[in-house]
């Protein structure tokens, strides 16, 4: 926890002093005080598990935190984030973009609430395209009823991202990333520490990230591209596609199965839009 306080607060100070924060998925107020103890001025927290907040409840009154500096709210972050009108600066999307797979329902509503900065922290999967994968949830700590919602029956579908998948998704909704924190740098030549191992992997990424429009009323300096990370520019026009190896046998394997099952099979469109 310490190694992603540094990660996620200690090198992010400046948008912290006096920002109100919104914690998303603020599971026992770790985080949260964090935020404060890095100079914000208030902090929300939302999570959806009872438990979870009374214990971040009971742990800041026996740090004494002043109430008026901060607040949980019990329940989904769909319908907080509906149904609440927020103000805040900056919003904490830690350890949650993998539990959901309503990423762009989300980045709408963050787009609407239009904080100055968002710090994602988040599992990715390996890819240079702009992809998600679908997992269901594992079931450890509630975790699978946390994420459960109207659209679940019974098994959860969530989605985790590629980075050029993040990427694409947070600049369609006027975020920018100004910088990945560099987790590989920090724990190179280490021995591996319990709880990183996604970071050193590259398989969990820090992100922090500002709002378009905030940077164009400010005057901020534009960001300079992620270094490594390309760009998912599309393929370019009529530029024939290569034909894969083993050629479109697959095709033919498909719609095997389709036709037994829906009666249906796949055709090659005879032009291209
Ligand atoms: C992996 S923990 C992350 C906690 C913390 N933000 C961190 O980075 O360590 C995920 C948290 O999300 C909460 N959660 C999952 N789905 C949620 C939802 N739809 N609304 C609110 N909280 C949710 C879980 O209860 C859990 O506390």
């Amino acid at each position: 926890m310490n190694e992603r306080y540094e990660a996620l607060f200690a090198s992010n100070r400046d948008i912290f002093d006096g920002a109100r924060v919104l914690d998303l998925a603020s599971h026992d107020g770790r985080y949260s005080f964090a935020a404060l103890k890095t100079g914000a001025a208030h902090v929300t927290g939302v999570e959806v598990r009872q438990s979870l907040i009374e214990k971040a409840e009971e742990t800041f009154a026996f740090y004494g935190q002043d109430p008026d500096t901060y607040r949980f709210v019990c329940g989904d972050v769909f319908d907080v984030l509906a149904r609440e009108q927020l103000d805040v600066d900056v919003v904490l999307c830690l350890g949650y973009l993998y539990h959901t797979y309503r990423h762009t329902e989300l980045m709408y509503r963050l787009h609407h609430l239009a904080p100055q900065h968002l710090v994602v922290d988040t599992m990715v999967v390996p890819g240079t395209k702009p992809t998600l994968k679908l997992h269901r949830e594992r079931d450890a700590e509630d975790i699978r009823s946390a994420a459960q919602d109207a659209w679940s029956v019974g098994r959860v579908l969530v989605a985790w991202p590629t980075v050029p998948a993040l990427q694409l998704l947070l600049r369609a909704y006027g975020f920018e990333i100004e910088s990945r924190y560099d987790w590989t740098g920090r724990l190179a030549g280490r021995p591996p520490v319990p709880g990183l191992e996604g970071y050193a992997r590259g398989r969990r990424v820090t992100l922090r990230c500002r709002s378009r429009q905030a940077a164009v009323a400010a005057g901020w300096d534009p960001v300079a591209p992620l270094p490594g990370a390309a760009d998912p520019s599309p393929r370019p026009r009529n530029r024939p596609r290569a034909r894969p190896v083993g050629g479109w046998r697959w095709r033919k394997r498909v719609n095997k199965v389709l036709a037994r099952v829906t009666g249906y099979e796949l055709r090659r469109a005879a032009t291209r839009r």
